[in-house]
């Protein structure tokens, strides 16, 4: 037994952040962002939440799939922004959808590679036979644990939300290879959450806690952990599932900065065209990127039946890994 993806929706918020409005906020401009980064915009929470963004995308993922809610028996949502500790997001879509039969949970502590972490979650119950259907969402607000007073920081994230049906399916699995390497995990760190609501709240939020309680990152190290670790990964993920790079027709990576995925691409050998990228519009969503590069894609015709593509997460813990799919 095997899983396939049947269907995708996305949700990001209407306002917009372009480089311009960030160089009110801290001392930066657009040309140096789009350089190190490759970000233009990114699009911010007003009146949306996770939880809001996560139905929405979910919603969407279900009508492009032609799946009810009530044939859904498992839904995982990766987010490290949920509104509340309790209850999960994964309830709370439930709720909203009416996805009655369904079991739900979130895959919190793995960042930027939670879809991944995730999908695989779901692919484990569905090739084992325990579920027939899964509804997988990457839904976060980093708005809400961005320090908008540090410069290495705040040019990076953005918000939105991806989502993803899977359907168990008669076939071989292709086996996913994940890694953490917990000794390096003060690289990327954040010590707190909390609710707000608009940029003006967050703000005043920001008064009154210190600079620990939000994102913090020695950007160096992670930039150069991503460009190492990635290509390993899916050289071993294809080692692992006895495929060559030939047969893959797109590299899925997470969204984090530009040169990242150029420097993957040039290290594997592979035309930098085999790695789509949205990161100019929506920054870094962590593990809403995956999902919604793969909705743009899908609702674009440019995913095709029999395609092979490597999906790949990478971030705090530090945590990484890959799976292969077939469309
Ligand atoms: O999901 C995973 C999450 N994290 C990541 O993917 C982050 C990976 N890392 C990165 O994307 C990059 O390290 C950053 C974009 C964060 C930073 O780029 P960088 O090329 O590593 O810059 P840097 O930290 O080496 O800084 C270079 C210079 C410094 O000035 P000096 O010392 O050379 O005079 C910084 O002070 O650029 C300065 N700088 C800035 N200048 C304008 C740092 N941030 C900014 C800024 N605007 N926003």
């Amino acid at each position: 037994m095997t899983g396939v993806i049947c269907g995708t929706g996305s949700y990001t918020p209407a306002w917009v952040m372009d480089n311009n409005d960030i160089a009110k906020l801290v001392d930066t401009n657009d040309g140096w962002i789009q350089e190190r980064t490759g970000v233009v915009r990114r699009h911010i929470i007003k009146d949306e939440t996770t939880v809001s963004m996560a139905v929405e995308s979910g919603k969407r993922a279900l009508e492009n799939a032609k799946v009810t809610a009530e044939e859904i028996d498992l839904i995982l949502v990766a987010t490290i922004s949920s509104n509340v500790v309790l209850p999960c997001t994964a309830c709370e879509v439930q709720k909203a959808i009416g996805a009655t039969h369904a079991t739900c949970f979130d895959i919190g502590g793995a960042a930027c590679t939670g879809f991944v972490i995730a999908y695989n979650t779901a692919m484990v119950y569905l090739t084992s036979g325990v579920y027939k259907t899964a509804l997988v969402i990457g839904s976060e607000s980093l708005s809400t644990i961005t320090n908008w007073k540090d410069r290495g920081t705040c040019i990076l994230f953005g918000d939105g939300s991806g989502a993803v049906v899977l359907k168990a399916k008669e076939g071989k699995p292709y086996l996913p290879v994940t890694h953490s390497e917990g000794a390096k995990g003060m690289a990327l760190t954040c010590k707190s959450r909390y609710e707000r609501n608009g940029l003006t709240g967050a703000s005043d939020i920001q008064e009154l806690l210190s600079a620990e309680h939000f994102m913090q990152m020695d950007g160096q190290a992670v930039f150069k952990f991503a460009v190492k670790r990635v290509p390993e990964v899916v050289r071993e993920v294809l080692t692992v599932n006895d495929v060559v790079q030939e047969e893959i027709s797109y590299y899925i990576l997470h969204q984090a900065n530009k040169r990242i995925v150029e420097a993957v691409a040039k290290r594997l050998e592979e035309p930098l065209e085999k790695f789509p990228m949205n990161l100019q519009e929506y920054g870094n969503t962590s593990s809403a990127s995956i999902p919604i590069l793969l909705d743009e894609m899908n609702r674009q015709g440019k995913l095709k039946s029999g395609q092979k593509l490597v999906l790949v997460g990478f971030g705090a813990g530090l945590t990484w890994g890959a799976s292969i799919l077939e469309w």
